[in-house]
């Protein structure tokens, strides 16, 4: 009997043919028009179930008609840049590229629907091809939330994604039940005071003093609020005030951000930045504080990650799977994993000739014969949960 790692090996020089079509032609977040007209006309090429326009521009596929729904996602956008490596594939379009490899990820997924497709199961995997993870809309929103609000993950008990990573061998699985990815807050904070003349300062409110001591107890909340053994992170990183050196100013404008991995820990962290702004009123200015962002952390289910795990100890052996300690970054996979719980994991590639190429860097490239790996743990991965389904419901 073949494998599903020799199924879908057969399968690369159409995963390839697919990552180079969408790497030449790549569409910024919530403009996936064309990726997704390629993805519903492979979806539908291959029998499969087709809602369009779902979260604006995402593509939502159904395999099975009824039983228990496991969702499998990939995310579509590409990103502002200009491509600078010289390949017969390289982005047609300038100042846009696919250097965060969600093109492989289209193609993977792609290749799972080509795989589960002759696979006989009971069951449902709803393939979710999400527009806009790099971005938000004049709302605040990414592209998970925006499916989300059309319903993509109505019903489904369980979701399972994977992004490729340059800095780990081809082929590897890296994996973490528990939080792997930040949650992502930033804020903007504008200190009000009145201005005066610098040799009467005790006319005014010098706002610029008055960030001071805001900047400083912003600086207190993680050594001071939360426990040593929780990871956060609250800095600022732009600031701007005042207009002349004999004059006090009398606004300040500062931006910053706050991650974390633990939805309590956010709580706090959001609670004592907004406690540390009150600052300025105690001193008598004023304030407006905003947030932005908001992607809470990403934190994969205990029983799914031993699932996945599993899955890709069967198809690469225990030597490929590695476990995943948290990242500093953030990933919007995570509004997903507020509605089912799930397993998020990276998939090793390097570049061809087996160089490294950082993510997001104008030379980002990998090697495509990975495609049919990510195709076929997705694939198993699905099985394998509605399998699991099966005998809970026989027990
Ligand atoms: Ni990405």
């Amino acid at each position: 009997m073949t494998t599903m790692l020799e199924r879908a090996k057969a399968l690369a020089p159409r995963l390839s043919a697919i990552r180079r079509d969408i790497h030449r032609h790549p569409e910024l977040s919530f403009e996936e028009v064309r990726t997704a007209r390629l993805v519903a006309d492979t979806l539908r090429s291959l029998g499969v179930r087709v809602d369009t326009g779902v979260g604006k521009t995402g593509v939502v596929g159904h395999l099975g008609t009824e039983g228990p729904i496991v969702a499998l996602r990939a995310d579509m956008d590409a990103l502002p840049m200009q491509e600078l490596n010289e390949v017969e594939y390289a982005s047609q379009v300038p100042n846009v590229m696919h250097a965060c490899g969600h093109d492989a990820h289209v193609a993977c997924l792609l290749g799972a629907v080509m795989l589960l497709r002759d696979r006989e199961f009971r069951g449902q995997v709803r393939l979710l091809f999400q527009p806009s993870e790099e971005g938000m809309d004049a709302e605040g929103k990414s592209g998970a939330r925006r499916m989300i609000d059309d319903g993509a993950m109505d019903g489904v008990e369980a979701i399972f994604g994977l992004h490729v990573e340059p800095l780990h061998d081809p082929g590897t699985v890296h994996l973490s039940e528990g939080p792997i990815a930040a949650s992502l807050d930033d804020f903007r904070l504008v200190v009000r005071g009145v201005a005066a003349h610098a040799a009467s300062a005790y006319q005014g409110i010098d706002a610029i003093l008055v960030t001071a001591q805001v900047v400083s107890a912003l600086h207190t909340i993680v050594s001071r609020r939360i426990p040593p053994v929780k990871l956060a992170a609250v800095s600022v990183g732009t600031i701007h005030g005042g207009t002349r050196r004999n004059t006090l100013a009398d606004l300040v404008e500062m931006e910053g951000t706050v991650r974390c991995y633990d939805p309590q820990v956010r709580e706090t962290l959001l609670a004592e930045v907004r406690r540390a702004a009150e600052l300025a009123r105690t001193l008598g200015g004023d304030y407006e504080l905003t947030f932005s962002g908001g992607y809470p952390a990403v934190v994969n289910d205990t029983a799914l990650t031993a699932l996945v795990r599993s899955v890709a100890v069967q198809l690469l052996g225990e030597d490929a799977v590695h476990p995943l300690p948290p990242e500093p970054g953030s990933e919007d996979f995570s509004y997903f994993l507020q509605k089912a719980p799930g397993c998020y994991f990276l998939l090793g590639v390097h570049a061809p000739g087996g160089t490294r190429r950082v993510l997001h860097s104008p030379h980002f490239d990998m090697d495509e014969s990975v495609l049919p790996v990510g195709a076929a743990l997705l694939a198993q991965a699905a099985l394998a949960y509605l399998e699991s389904q099966q005998r809970a419901h026989r027990t």
